[in-house]
């Protein structure tokens, strides 16, 4: 058996330590370091795992000898110079999302990364998540028909970032999921909103979409909401599915609905609408924290060579849509359109790759 991987976590605030608590428990891997500026945060954790070294300094930390990987869970705006100061270092990195400020920064990972040789993963934790595999798995099946639209409400009360809108807090999970069901990269994105606490950061947005055949997806962010909603409906020709996160058991239902029109008609009184109802069922699910199979899969990219399902390219089209979302925002709504990525022959940009994880034990 290789031995285990040694790695060291940045970031000990709400996040991080969900990710301190997931490598801790996996065999082949070790935690050996916590970074936070924060003492407090630090010491609480110090706490919790005493054989763990605690640091302040990110510089000291990157120098801990024999360190195989960091992971990144701080705020966006310290991703990308953390993960460079990382990559630079020669450490598997993963960052969570959203990957960084900007897409040159994006663009500049993925480079130092490829040039090394080294793992870059982005927390795209809901691919992990046994609802949205299934969901994955039910439509490329074709059990749904062709996806018409997709439509993804995320609310609650807070909590309020200091360096980022609700869009880019909460929608990368949305569009994570969206990107692998529909498996392309948008045409266009618009996106409206407005701030309401805080000024020029918005707390409410609503982001549009656009893919090819007309299909389109809906995503309303909100820190300003009494309860707390994770609702997904993905409308298919077939059927249609109800995704509700906040489900302990029944995370997901499929409806056997659809509504056609009538194949010929030369009248407008022999137009009439045909309405299918059948029944609905709830898929089994197996019971799996997503995080657990996203920390596995990092560590069995390393161990491999492999490139993550959430790697650099896929955090790079996030942020692409999210910069795309943020023009939209100060043209009022405006769409904004992908110019054709030169380096696929899809029109509209790479398409994503499914994931397929290497621990069977993770598929529901
Ligand atoms: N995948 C998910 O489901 C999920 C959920 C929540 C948050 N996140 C992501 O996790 C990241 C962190 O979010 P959070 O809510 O935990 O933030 P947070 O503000 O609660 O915690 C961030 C911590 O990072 C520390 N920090 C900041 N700059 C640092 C630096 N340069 N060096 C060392 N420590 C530093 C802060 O002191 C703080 O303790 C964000 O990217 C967020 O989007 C992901």
């Amino acid at each position: 058996m290789n031995a285990p991987i040694s790695l060291g976590i940045v970031g000990c605030g709400y996040w991080g330590p969900n990710l301190i608590r997931n490598f801790s428990a996996l065999p082949n891997c070790k935690v050996k370091a916590m970074c936070d500026l924060n003492e407090g945060r630090l010491k609480h954790l110090l706490g919790l795992y005493p054989d763990v070294a605690g640091l302040t300094d990110f510089t000291r930390f990157l120098r801990i000898p024999g360190l195989d990987a960091v992971v990144i869970a701080t705020p966006v705006k310290h991703h990308f110079p953390l993960a460079k100061a990382s990559l630079l270092a020669g450490k598997h990195t993963f960052i969570e999302k959203p990957m960084a400020s900007s897409s040159a920064e994006c663009e500049e990972l993925c480079e130092i990364a490829d040039r090394n040789g080294l793992v870059l993963m982005i927390g795209h934790t809901f691919l992990y998540s046994a609802p949205v595999r299934k969901i994955t798995q039910l439509i490329r099946t074709g059990d749904i028909g062709q996806i018409r639209y997709i439509n993804s409400r995320r609310l609650n009360l807070g909590l309020f970032q200091q360096d980022i809108n609700v869009a880019w807090d909460l929608a990368p999970h949305d569009i994570s999921i969206i990107l692998n069901i529909l498996g392309e990269f948008p045409v266009s994105v618009n996106c409206s909103g407005n701030a309401h606490v805080t000024p020029g950061i918005e707390d409410v947005t609503n982001m549009s979409l656009s893919f090819s055949q007309q299909r389109f997806a809906t995503i309303q962010s909100s820190w300003l909401e009494p309860r707390k909603v994770r609702e997904m409906t993905i409308v298919g020709t077939r059927r249609m599915i109800v995704y509700d996160d906040l489900q302990t058991h029944e995370k997901i239902r499929v409806y056997d609905v659809r509504v056609e029109g009538p194949p010929h008609y030369d009248t407008f009184a022999e137009f009439h609408y045909s309405y299918h109802y059948g029944d609905s069922y709830i898929p089994y699910l197996k019971q799996e924290e997503p995080l657990k199979t996203e920390c596995e899969h990092f560590l069995d990219c390393i161990e491999s060579g492999t490139e993550p399902a959430s790697g650099g390219q896929a955090g790079l089209e996030m942020v692409r849509i999210l910069e795309a979302a943020s023009t939209s925002l100060k043209a009022n709504g405006a769409p904004v359109k992908f110019s054709r990525d030169k380096t696929t022959d899809s029109p509209s940009g790479r398409i994503p790759p499914i994931v397929v994880l290497s621990n069977p034990s993770a598929a529901a």
